[in-house]
């Protein structure tokens, strides 16, 4: 495993198998007390420049840094000149004068990845259209706290082949997990994304796409939705409600999963849509201690692109 201080987390796929298992077994530890990472010598700002908006990323980053001894600065594009057309590369560099670390959440991945190509520092993707790694981790710590590994175990996603899929895809078949997604006809994952989780998965397990729902939630042991349009597509959510309907997570599909399957959700839900009232507060849902992962799996991603653990 090589380090992870000073590097940049774009995709799930920059981090190894090895490198995510030892995240979560940090983020694990700091959650029970057992490892306090905390800076000494200086106090280093992470930045986190949004170009969407954000409750969970928001407040478990900056709750991350706090923790750690850190401090953050909140850098809404519309308190930036970036809102007014600076360009990227500009901005990239005098952010990294300043700052020792970015999170940034906006729209085109190729703008993150313009950002690291000037900046220094570490830079963190907080959500782009084609990714959510932060969310996964915290996902995968969720999983793993609940059945005490991720290996071997099956996690079904259900719904739009968005970011959130890409970057559950990846996650799952770095930590050998198999993983299925259904996904209604014109929905489906990015092929190359599919085609890089089978990659890492090699032989160790299964990578399936499919229209199915069905027998995508047959025995599964995790069930996980996402909103049907995400942020930026909000004009098509009203002509995509008839074509996700049959992808509901409800108590009927759950009736096919595993009897001790947990249901997971990024948030923010659209009850009555993705996911029925009843699935969110029901007994197989763990969505509310996964929500509390971002916190720790953050804080715990932090502390190794710091240097504070390794
Ligand atoms: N799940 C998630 O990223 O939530 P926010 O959009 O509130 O940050
Ligand atoms: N797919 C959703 C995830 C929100 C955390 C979106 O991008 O809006």
């Amino acid at each position: 495993m090589g380090t992870l201080k000073g590097r940049d987390v774009l995709s799930l796929a920059d981090l190894s198998s090895a490198e995510i298992q030892q995240v979560l077994d940090w983020a694990i530890a700091m959650k029970k007390g057992e490892l306090n990472p905390r800076f000494t010598d200086r106090i280093p700002t992470l930045g986190l420049l949004f170009y969407k908006a954000s409750t969970r990323t928001r407040v478990s980053f900056s709750t991350a840094m706090f923790q750690l001894g850190g401090q953050v600065m909140d850098l809404n594009i519309n308190v930036t000149q970036i809102g007014r057309g600076e360009p990227i590369e500009d901005t990239a560099r005098v952010l990294d004068r300043y700052l020792d670390a970015l999170a940034i959440r906006t729209f085109a991945q190729a703008d993150i990845e313009t950002f690291a190509q000037y900046c220094k520092m570490p830079i963190v993707n907080a959500l782009t259209d084609l990714e959510h790694p932060c969310q996964v981790l915290a996902d995968l710590q969720t999983v793993q706290e609940n059945f005490g590994k991720c290996e071997g175990l099956t996690f079904t996603y259900v719904g739009d082949g968005n970011n959130m899929a890409h970057s559950i895809l990846l996650g799952c078949a770095a930590v050998g997990m198999n993983v299925r997604i259904a996904a209604p006809n014109g929905y489906e994952c990015s092929p190359d994304v599919v085609a890089q989780a089978k990659a890492i998965a090699g032989d160790r397990s299964q990578v399936i796409t499919t229209t199915d729902v069905w027998a995508a939630v047959e025995g599964a042991n995790v069930v996980y939705t996402d909103v049907w349009a995400s942020m930026g597509q909000e004009a098509e959510s009203d002509d995509r409600i008839p074509v996700f309907m049959p992808y509901q997570v409800n108590a009927e599909l759950m009736k096919n999963a595993d009897n001790d399957a947990i249901v997971l959700h990024c948030l923010p839900a659209h009850r009555g849509e993705e996911i029925t009232h009843e699935v969110m507060e029901g007994k197989r849902s763990r969505i509310w201690d996964q929500a509390e992962n971002r916190m720790h799996a953050q804080k715990a991603l932090l502390a190794a692109l710091f240097g504070l653990v390794q």
